[in-house]
């Protein structure tokens, strides 16, 4: 598959740095162009279409990621829709999670001074992810799908198999490092709550996000609030209680309009296509690096594997890879790699020379 010829990269470039920010498809791009300035043209009807467009982006994201469109909301990043979720649950709830994990998920449960437990995630994660529900009985499990620093993945399956064993247990789960990389069905996933940013996989920019809820835990929320009366003012009339905390105020059309055309590309280019690709071009990556010895200990056994890797070469390297052509981001003990659907084997090949070089 030729999805790269879909971006603008320049040749002495190889983009690896989609865990920071994802590039945006030509057509994306195009897009966005021509929406501000027919959004701004004083004599277009753009701007007073406003609820009608964003309530067709909320389409496209339930339809994307097989949500219910009444539990999905669309929130300017991971950030804002968590932290408001996390304020919606009884205080003494108490939270499981695991360490290093992005500060976002982790800081507002520390912050509000909310009881959890924090373990550390290792080659065997998903064993002690049950052995610790089994012994601290947490109300919550919160964890990225993709972990930030070290790329680790929790196995999805597995995910599954937590919420049948432990129907009463939320599982609240942050996409960002994921969502984009193949297909995802939110229904049968397991997860109560999913949030994400669209600026890096999904190809969005930044400004966009999006919080999908399951049936549970929308009834869990609707209870808790039952007492709290509905707005009765005719500008708010038709919004759910959790719209009154979700989506509070106008939502802006440049940035999820960005998110609706890159997930029409998205789905345009086949998720099954675009997986296929990445794992492809990232069993490369991670052969030709586990013969080098780089790969971070408790990655290397693991089967369940993501496409953002922790390179383990010194992060100072950083502006010698950057000067040499290779973007990417030092994190942790190494240097942090994503390979997306506009990186092919040739890269991989690329950045192996580059490091070879400098090693
Ligand atoms: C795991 C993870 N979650 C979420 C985010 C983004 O969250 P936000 O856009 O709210 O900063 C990032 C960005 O680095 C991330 O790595």
């Amino acid at each position: 598959m030729h999805f790269k010829e879909n971006f603008d990269i320049p040749e002495e470039i190889v983009y690896l740095n989609s865990p920071s920010n994802g590039l945006l498809p030509k057509e994306t791009k195009a897009w966005r162009m021509v929406w501000d300035k027919e959004f701004f043209d004083t004599q277009g009807s753009f701007r007073d279409q406003q609820p009608e467009f964003i309530a067709d982006v909320k389409e496209t994201v339930a339809k994307f990621f097989h949500s219910e469109i009444k539990s999905t909301f669309l929130i300017p990043n991971f950030s804002f829709g968590y932290s408001t979720l996390i304020d919606l649950l009884p205080r003494h709830y108490s939270y499981l999670v695991l360490t290093d994990e992005y500060p976002s998920l982790q800081y507002p449960i520390v912050n509000r001074r909310l009881k959890h437990t924090v373990i550390k995630p290792e080659e065997h994660v998903e064993q002690a992810i049950e052995q610790a529900i089994d012994e601290y009985n947490p109300d919550v499990f919160i964890v990225s799908i993709v972990q930030y620093i070290t790329g680790l993945k929790i196995d999805l399956e597995f995910i599954q198999r937590l919420k049948r064993r432990n129907p009463s247990l939320l599982i609240i789960a942050d996409g960002t490092q994921f969502l984009g990389t193949e297909p995802f069905n939110f229904k049968q996933s397991g997860i109560d709550a999913l949030a994400g940013s669209g600026y890096k996989w999904l190809l969005s920019g930044y400004g966009n996000g999006f919080l999908l809820m399951s049936d549970g835990l929308t009834r869990r929320l609707q209870n808790i609030l039952s007492d709290v009366p509905l707005p009765k003012v005719a500008m708010w009339k038709h919004k759910g209680i959790l719209n009154t905390f979700f989506e509070p105020g106008h939502q802006e059309t440049l940035s999820h309009g960005t998110l609706k055309q890159s997930l029409l590309k998205l789905e345009e280019l086949g998720l099954e296509n675009i997986q296929q690709h990445i794992q492809q071009v990232t069993q490369e990556a991670y052969q030709l690096l586990a013969e080098r010895n780089l790969l971070l200990p408790e990655i290397k056994e693991r089967e369940v594997r993501s496409s953002l890797i922790n390179i383990q070469v010194d992060p100072q390297l950083y502006d010698q890879l950057t000067k040499a052509g290779a973007i990417c981001f030092p994190r942790g003990t190494g240097i942090r790699i994503g390979i997306h659907l506009y990186n092919d084997i040739s890269d991989v090949h690329r950045l192996i020379e580059i490091i070879d070089k400098l090693r």
